[in-house]
């Protein structure tokens, strides 16, 4: 492909949100930044564990509030700094508290993370000789259940690690908990933790009636965790379908287990929710396959899935390998790449369609979410803005879950600091000043109703016109087709055939600074010469010659080409095998169009709508009078081998090239087929032929290379049924 001018990627992507595969390095001052924000999120959370330790509290109230506003602008500047660490993220900051402070018997501690296949096998030959406890790291809230004598005594959040919140009477209501363990030899204390989490498909129709009752909706499933299980009224926690799974035991009295999974086994026995997802495994080969098996399938899980944890499963070379001040060193947490981050809305704007569609997108500082970078989010239209209740200045959400595109979630509201306003949807074309409109009263969507010209418009037409699928221009791309609007030489995509290479000169793309003996002697230079002190580039000639070949494709190119809406080159090869030429096209009845094999009403209508209108009559008149051929012709000695034939072509083949060979079965009668099933009539099978041609095996279809295409071609089956001669 060519340089600058090439098209054929996605350049949808480009435009709307930039991916690269580098992490972006750390700016000057992040470093700073980062270490006053330690600073004063340690006094913070110390302060916290002094007021819920009941102490007396180290920070006066005042001073407290000044800290939390200074972490918050910080975060504000770097919002990459705002991680679930902070105390700006924790569940009810203890400035905000209505649930009373609980002691737990035994701390609930953290787990150390990493994230690589070197430092798993690092961490398992330290800890010894196995088997290990493989789990899924659930991305929910800690909580710890005291069992006494088998009752549930108190539930209360993680808090610091030693103090936490009393939700007992929320947890209560939660399904799946028992108030009492079912069966025999339950310990006199029991402290059991685990994750109460949020299902993501409940989570999902949460917010669509929050969002419908006017309220503001839940960031993500954690979100929504936790600020259902932090109601005052039990009843509303009652009406959230939160769930629980165990993950661990504190202090126990009467617990006569001697393994993390023979705890499990017997926790279930007594009733409460068990994971059925974790394993026993023996070796790193084994939970390198869990690793990556719970990454390949996170979403296939209930709940949101962060990572695995792997735990050393026998008791007492736990109890040997022991902890650190935060963590224990016998199990550990692999992390997957974040699919959620925070980051900077630093402006909402807006892009203008094909069709004339004005969608506004989000810049945001650029942020690394599952693996890329992302610095660009579509907001699909205002209504979308609204729902999302973002502001330009947010700190917001930004989501890229496994291979999909980046969506602006929604803002962090406690991030605020009054400085951010207000998305307002122009209302004039950013690109050509014209007023935007619905199409239709009632339209989510707003349009530029200037679709003749609109440069935004108009470049992406053109780059659609040059595409693969239409006219095929190599030299004429996203790049390309900006240029030639820029210089103001297409008002339409009628004058592109009478382009010429003066104008081309007059464009920075398609040129190049001409060489000492090229401005000399301008015989010597490219076709067009030299024009102030500049010559065609490569791709400059090479744009003329492509115009050119162009004006010779058939006629299902040119009618791609022409934009006409839902014809695509399906409906563009069914119009042209069946009407031939432009003119009989144009000329056919709205019955005749949608009659035709492979059209129906829609397109036909689409059709008929396009003819109508003044300026597209004379794209094709002008094409037309610049040598573009607009029938298609017929050649007599191609005879209909093909009638009623399904033909899979897969592989290379030596002298056809794929679309050669696609036009080849059309042109007798034939149809293209892209798989293979029991309706296929024959698999022509060159180089390289993968899956589809083991397919054709499997189910016995007749399989023919080069040659015997060939003879299909020419005589039809039945010459493949005699033998060859
Ligand atoms: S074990 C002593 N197992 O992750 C071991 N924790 O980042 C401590 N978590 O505080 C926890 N799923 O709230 C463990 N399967 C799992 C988990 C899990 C989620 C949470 C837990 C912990 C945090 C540490």
């Amino acid at each position: 492909m060519s340089g600058s001018g090439g098209h054929g990627t996605g350049r949808d992507m480009c435009q709307h949100w930039r991916m690269t595969d580098e992490v972006t390095g750390a700016e000057n001052g992040l470093d700073e930044a980062r270490r006053q924000w330690s600073e004063l999120n340690e006094m913070l959370s110390k302060a916290q564990q002094a007021y819920y330790g009941a102490d007396a509290p180290t920070m006066a109230d005042q001073a407290y509030d000044d800290a939390i506003r200074r972490l918050q602008a910080l975060e504000r500047q770097h919002p990459e700094l705002a991680s679930p660490d902070s105390v700006t993220q924790k569940v009810g900051s203890a400035t905000v508290t209505d649930f009373a402070p609980v002691t737990h018997r035994q701390r609930l501690l953290s787990l150390d993370n990493i994230t690589t296949q070197e430092e798993l096998a690092a961490w398992l030959r330290r800890s010894g000789e196995g088997p290990w406890l493989c789990e899924v790291k659930i991305d929910g809230l800690a909580i710890n259940l005291l069992y006494l004598d088998g009752r549930l005594e108190v539930a209360a959040t993680r808090g610091d690690g030693r103090v936490g919140e009393n939700v007992t009477h929320n947890v209560r209501t939660i399904d799946g908990i028992p108030n009492t363990l079912q069966g025999d030899n339950v310990p006199a204390v029991l402290e059991v933790r685990g994750e109460i989490f949020f299902p993501v498909a409940a989570f999902e129709e949460l917010n669509a009636a929050l969002v419908a009752a006017g309220k503001a909706p839940f960031a993500n499933p954690r979100n929504a965790a936790a600020g259902s299980l932090r109601q005052k009224d039990p009843a509303v926690t009652a009406s959230r379908p939160l769930q629980m799974i165990v993950h661990g035991v504190g202090e126990r009295d009467g617990l006569d287990v001697t393994s993390q999974s023979g705890t499990y086994e017997q926790f279930a026995a007594w009733g409460l929710p068990v994971s059925p997802l974790y394993k026993v495994l023996e070796t790193r080969a084994a939970i390198e396959d869990y690793i990556a098996d719970f990454g390949e399938h996170r979403h296939d899980v209930a709940h949101e899935i962060d990572g695995v944890v792997i735990k050393v499963d026998d008791f007492s070379a736990q109890a040997r390998l022991g902890m650190t001040s935060r963590a224990p060193r016998w199990a550990v947490a692999f992390k997957y790449p974040p699919e959620e981050v925070n980051t900077k809305l630093l402006d909402i704007r807006v892009n203008v369609g094909r069709t004339g569609r004005v969608t506004p997108y989000g810049v945001m500082e650029p942020v690394v979410v599952s693996g890329s970078t992302v610095e660009m989010a579509t907001l699909h239209n205002a209504h979308e803005v609204k729902r999302k209740g973002v502001l330009i200045g947010d700190v917001v959400v930004l989501r890229k879950a496994g291979e999909v595109i980046p969506e602006i979630v929604a803002p962090v509201v406690a991030l605020r600091d009054g400085t951010e306003r207000e998305f307002a949807m122009p209302t004039h074309c950013p690109s050509c000043g014209t007023e935007l409109r619905p199409q239709k009263e009632g339209d989510k969507d707003i349009r530029c109703p200037n679709s003749r010209s609109c440069p935004s418009q108009l470049r992406e037409r053109l780059f659609a016109l040059a595409g693969r699928g239409g006219f095929d221009i190599e030299a004429l791309g996203w790049e390309g087709s900006g240029a030639l609007l820029a210089e103001g030489l297409l008002v339409d995509e009628g004058g592109l055939f009478e382009l010429t290479a003066d104008d081309l000169l007059r464009t920075e793309l398609y040129t190049r600074g001409a060489k000492k003996q090229e401005i000399e002697n301008p015989e010597k230079a490219p076709v067009g010469g030299v024009r102030d002190g500049r010559v065609l580039s490569s791709t400059g000639e090479k744009l003329l010659a492509n115009l050119e070949q162009a004006k010779n494709q058939p006629l299902w190119r040119v009618i791609v080409a022409l934009s006409i809406r839902h014809v695509g080159p399906t409906a563009a090869r069914a119009l042209a095998q069946r009407f031939g030429s432009l003119d009989a096209i144009r000329a056919a009845s709205l019955e005749d169009l949608a009659f035709t094999d492979g059209v129906g009403h829609v397109i036909a209508e689409s059709v008929k709508d396009w003819f109508d209108v003044d300026w597209h009559v004379a794209i094709v008149d002008q094409w037309a009078a610049a040598g573009v051929r607009m029938a298609d012709e017929v050649d007599e000695s191609t005879t209909r081998t093909l009638e009623g034939l399904t033909v899979v072509v897969t592989g290379t083949l030596p002298s056809f090239s794929r679309d050669e060979a696609k036009e080849a079965i059309l042109s007798r009668g034939g149809k293209a087929s892209g798989s293979v099933s029991k309706n296929t009539d024959f698999v022509v099978v060159g180089e390289n032929a993968g899956a589809k041609a083991e397919k054709a095996e499997q189910l016995g279809r007749p399989i023919l290379d080069e040659d015997g295409f060939r003879k299909l071609l020419a005589d039809g089956p039945d010459a493949l049924a005699k033998p060859s001669t």
